[in-house]
């Protein structure tokens, strides 16, 4: 029988809000076997059902809940049951769900027709473009439409959390859940909390993540970027000097990046890989390599190029390599794939709670 999760922001008062002692009492990563967990039902409103919003709506599908989705394109609807169809039908392919919830799916996705049909969820997931006035607007929405026990939670991937808090009604409710793409398949959940979030909250949240297979890293500040891209657009930022410098080609960097980096990331950290390689070494790799790395502060030159060009990536077939529309489809289909080969090597690797 299904459990039932309480998820609401609880005390919701800012003077409950979240400090550093919060890690005493939430694990910084929570461990869980990325299978269906004990189901959970809840209705789980998402607002944007654009590429996360539909890999959200398919994760959480796969995981026993309800959804409700708004998007202000109404044809987005029908594009987020496709996208769910899809994804529910490979995950039990792959035996990442079981029967029953595949074929309970369908009826647990619901269109909303504005925001108000939001008021009766206990999650709203925000997953609009990442535009600071565009969410403030919807958040002023949510606060005049959900009751305050509605914990209200953005995907933005940069925005501080506390930014987008200010001036809300009930701000301890509000929090950062940053979601990987493809959402239904991967581990990956960041949760950060902004300066007046509450330990309800936050808890209710880290319950949630790990009961959608997740491992969620839970922040102790809030911080632009969060973790993962922090870590990311450094290396983006070193990857376009290195290009930029003549040192080598896209295609070397990358090969260079995947045959490196990329060969034990899933295994380890950076400081995992550290421990696991000597540290005395990377000290005093640093002393010298460091002051080298490129500080800059503009957008690549480069970047700048592909985005004059209208460059999109395999999503237009125009990107930092050349693609047909055969190639660009191959290589969207490989990532899934991919995808799900990583997730089930770092079940094997990554050690559970
Ligand atoms: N793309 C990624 O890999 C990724 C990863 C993690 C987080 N994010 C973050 O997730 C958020 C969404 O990104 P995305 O890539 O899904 O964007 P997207 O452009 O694919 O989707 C945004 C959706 O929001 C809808 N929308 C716009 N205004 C709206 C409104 N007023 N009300 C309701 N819906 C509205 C659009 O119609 C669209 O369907 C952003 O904040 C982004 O930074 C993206």
């Amino acid at each position: 029988m299904a459990r039932l999760l309480r998820l609401d922001a609880g005390n919701a008062d800012p003077k409950n809000s979240i400090s550093m002692t919060i890690q005493r009492a939430v694990p910084k990563t929570v461990r869980s076997s990325g299978k269906n967990q004990a189901p959970v039902e809840q209705r789980v409103g998402i607002v944007g059902l654009g590429l996360m919003g539909q890999g959200i709506a398919a994760c959480l599908l796969a995981n026993g809940h309800d959804v409700m989705g708004f998007d202000s394109d109404p044809s987005k609807h029908a594009a987020t049951v496709r996208h769910a169809a899809t994804a529910l039908a490979e995950l039990k392919r792959q035996k990442l769900i079981d029967v029953e919830s595949y074929k309970g799916w369908r009826p647990r996705l619901h269109a909303a027709s504005s925001l108000a049909d939001l008021a009766g969820c206990s999650l709203v997931i925000e997953c609009v473009r990442e535009d600071l006035e565009l969410k403030r607007s919807i958040f002023a929405e949510l606060d005049a439409l959900v009751p305050r026990r509605t914990i209200i939670a953005s995907n933005t991937s940069s925005l501080p959390i506390s930014l987008l808090q200010e001036g809300r009604v009930a701000p301890g409710r509000y929090i950062g859940m940053h979601w990987g793409e493809p959402a239904q398949i991967m581990r990956y959940l960041e949760i950060i909390p902004g300066k007046q979030t509450s330990k309800a909250t936050l808890r209710a949240c880290l319950r949630f993540g790990i009961s959608c297979g997740k491992e969620p890293a839970v922040l102790k500040q809030d911080i632009r970027g969060f973790l993962s891209n922090r870590l990311m657009y450094a290396m983006l930022r070193e990857a376009c000097h290195l290009v930029e410098s003549g040192i080598a080609d896209v295609e070397t960097v990358d090969q260079s990046f995947r045959n490196d980096i990329g060969w034990w990331a899933l295994l380890a950290g950076p400081f995992r890989w550290m421990d696991l390689t000597g540290i005395p070494a990377y000290a005093a790799v640093m002393e010298g390599l460091l002051p080298e790395l490129s500080t800059g502060t503009d957008v690549p030159a480069m970047m700048q190029r592909m985005v004059k060009r209208k460059a999109l990536g395999v999503a237009n077939q125009k990107g930092f390599y050349p693609y047909t529309k055969a190639s660009a489809a191959q290589w969207e289909k490989d990532w899934v794939q991919f995808t799900y080969d990583m997730r089930k090597l770092a079940e094997r690797y990554t050690p559970k709670s």
